[in-house]
C-alpha cells in the first residue's frame, strides 16, 4: 500500500510543519497553513535526480576560476540585466503581476532570435493563442518549439527529444509532478518542480527561464523558497495602464543587481528603450507651473524624470496628500521641511504628486525635484525648462549630496539642459569639467532663490 504522507505548509513563506498551526513561526502570519499531500512514492525513473559523484572537499586555491559561458540574446536589455548574457545552466525566475507582459517578453525573445533552439512550454495558453501572439510580434526563428504541457515528467521527455538550447516555462504555478499529490500551484508542487528544473538546468547546462506570478502584495505568489533556489530573480514591473515596463534584477549570482532594462509595450510586442530620459519628459512648449525635472539613477542608469505637483486650497478640514510613484511618507516629510525651514504655509493645502510615465522612484536624489515642483505649483510660477535638479534634502533643510553625481550631470548635459542644481557638499566636482552650469546650494532657501529669481 502506498504510504500517504501529508504536511502543513504556510502559503505565505513555505514553512513546513507536521501539524496545523494558527500562526506561522517563520513569518508570523496568521491562518496561512494548508494541508498538502506529499505522497513520495518509490523514486520512479526520474531523469534528473541522481547525483553522479560524491563530493570531496577541495582547497579554495586548487579550484580553477571558470568563465561563465553565456548566450548573448538579441535583447540587449535582458542581456544587461542578467549581467552580460544568459549563463549556461542557470535557472532564472521571471516574476511580475498578471498581464504585465512576461509571456510576451519571453516569447519575443524566443521567436526573434534566429538559430537559437528554444522550447517554450506553456501551461496557461493554447498553441493557437501563442501562435496569434507570435504573429503580432512577428519573429522568424524556425527553431522555436511550443509545448502545451503541465506535467513536469512529460516536459523532460520532450526536452530530451528536442534538445533545446533554452527552456522557457510559463508558468511555474501551473506545473505539477506525478510524485506529489497536491494540486498545481501549491507550495509543495512549486518547490518540487522547481527543484527538478534546477537539476535539469545544472545537469544539461541548458538555461531555464521560469515565469512566476506575483501577488498583489508584490511577493512571488506562493513561496519565498523559490527565490533561494534559483540563480537569478528578474522582476518585470510597471503600471498596466501605462506603456512603460521596467525589468529589474533582484538577485543575480552572475552579475550585479543594479542593472535596469526599460521597455515600451506596443501593439507589436515590447520595444527596447535605449534613451529613457527622452520618453519620460514631456516636451510641452508652454512653461507650466508645478513641473520639475530630477536627475535620478535607476540601478546604474541615469535618467531624467519629470515630477508633477498640484497644490490647491483644501476644500475640507483635513488637507489631502497623495502621491503616485513616490513614497507618501517621504512627501509628508519634505512638506514639513518646507513649512519649517522656508516658511511656506502648506498646512491647509491639498498636495498631489505624480511621477510621469507610471514609474516608481525611490532614489533620494529626486527630493529636490519634488520640493521644486510643489513650490512651483504653490506659487504658480513655472520653473525654467532648462534646469534639472539632483540632491537629497535633510530634515534641517540642508541640501545633501548624492552618489554618482557625475553620471547625473552628464545625462542632464547630454539632454541639453543648461543648469543643474546640486548640493555644495558633493566632492570632486568642478565646473571646468562640464559645459552645463553647476548651481551649488547648501540650503533649501538657496534652491528657492536659484529657481525663482
Ligand atoms: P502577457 O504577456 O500575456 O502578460 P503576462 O504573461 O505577464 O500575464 O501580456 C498581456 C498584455 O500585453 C495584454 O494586455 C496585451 C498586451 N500586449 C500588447 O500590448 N502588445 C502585444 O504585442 C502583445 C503580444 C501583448
Ligand atoms: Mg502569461
Amino acid at each position: 500500500m502506498a504510504k500517504v504522507k501529508s504536511a502543513f505548509f504556510c502559503q505565505n513563506c513555505g514553512h513546513e510543519a507536521p501539524k496545523w498551526l494558527g500562526k506561522c513561526p517563520s513569518c508570523n502570519e496568521w491562518n496561512t497553513f494548508v494541508e498538502e499531500i506529499i505522497e513520495k512514492q518509490v523514486p520512479q525513473v526520474v531523469a534528473f535526480s541522481k547525483s553522479k559523484s560524491t563530493a570531496t572537499p577541495m582547497s579554495l586555491n586548487d579550484i580553477k576560476p571558470q568563465e561563465h559561458n553565456r548566450i548573448q540574446l538579441n535583447d540587449a536589455e535582458i542581456n544587461r540585466v542578467l549581467g552580460g548574457g544568459l549563463v549556461l545552466g542557470s535557472l532564472v525566475l521571471f516574476g511580475g503581476e498578471p498581464g504585465i507582459g512576461k509571456s510576451t517578453l519571453l516569447l519575443q525573445m524566443a521567436v526573434t532570435m534566429k538559430g537559437l533552439k528554444v522550447l517554450y512550454v506553456s501551461g496557461e495558453e493554447s498553441e493557437q493563442q501563442i501562435k496569434m501572439r507570435a504573429e503580432r510580434i512577428g519573429g522568424s526563428n524556425d527553431e522555436c518549439y511550443i509545448l502545451t504541457e503541465t506535467n513536469i515528467q512529460n516536459i523532460f521527455k520532450q526536452a530530451e527529444k528536442i534538445q533545446p538550447q533554452v527552456l522557457v516555462i510559463d508558468s511555474i504555478q501551473t506545473l505539477f509532478s506525478n510524485q506529489i499529490e497536491s494540486s498545481p500551484g501549491s507550495i509543495s508542487q512549486i518547490r518540487e518542480t522547481t527543484a527538478q528544473l534546477l537539476r535539469y538546468a545544472k545537469q544539461t547546462n541548458v538555461p531555464v527561464f521560469l515565469i512566476g506570478h506575483i501577488t498583489k502584495e508584490g511577493s512571488l505568489a506562493g513561496p519565498k523558497v523559490l527565490e533561494h533556489m534559483v540563480d537569478a530573480v528578474l522582476q518585470f514591473e510597471g503600471d498596466r495602464n501605462h506603456v512603460y515596463r521596467l525589468l529589474r534584477s533582484i538577485k543575480n549570482r552572475f552579475g550585479s543587481t543594479n542593472e535596469l532594462g526599460i521597455y515600451e509595450m506596443l501593439g507589436t510586442g515590447l520595444r527596447q528603450v535605449e534613451n529613457p530620459s527622452e520618453i519620460l519628459i514631456t516636451n510641452a512648449d508652454a512653461s507650466l507651473s508645478g513641473i520639475s525635472i530630477g536627475a535620478t539613477l535607476e540601478g546604474m542608469r541615469p535618467m531624467l524624470i519629470e515630477v508633477q505637483a498640484l497644490v490647491s486650497t483644501a476644500a475640507y478640514g483635513t488637507p489631502q496628500r497623495s502621491s503616485t510613484g513616490f513614497d507618501s511618507k517621504r512627501l509628508n516629510m519634505l512638506l514639513a521641511v518646507m513649512e519649517k525651514r522656508c516658511g511656506f504655509k502648506l498646512g491647509a493645502k491639498d498636495v498631489f504628486l505624480n511621477i510621469a510615465g507610471g514609474i516608481k522612484v525611490d532614489d533620494p536624489a529626486i527630493d529636490l525635484a519634488v520640493v521644486a515642483a510643489v513650490l512651483s505649483s504653490n506659487a504658480d510660477m513655472p520653473i525654467p525648462k532648462n534646469i534639472a535638479l539632483s540632491a537629497e534634502l535633510g530634515l534641517s533643510g540642508e541640501v545633501r549630496p548624492v552618489n554618482r553625481i557625475d553620471q547625473r550631470i552628464y545625462e542632464a548635459e547630454k539632454l541639453g539642459f543648461d543648469k543643474i542644481i546640486l548640493s555644495t557638499y558633493n566632492k570632486g566636482i568642478q565646473q571646468s569639467d562640464y559645459k552645463i552650469e553647476l548651481v551649488m546650494c547648501g540650503k533649501i532657501t538657496e534652491v528657492v532663490k536659484a529657481l525663482f529669481t
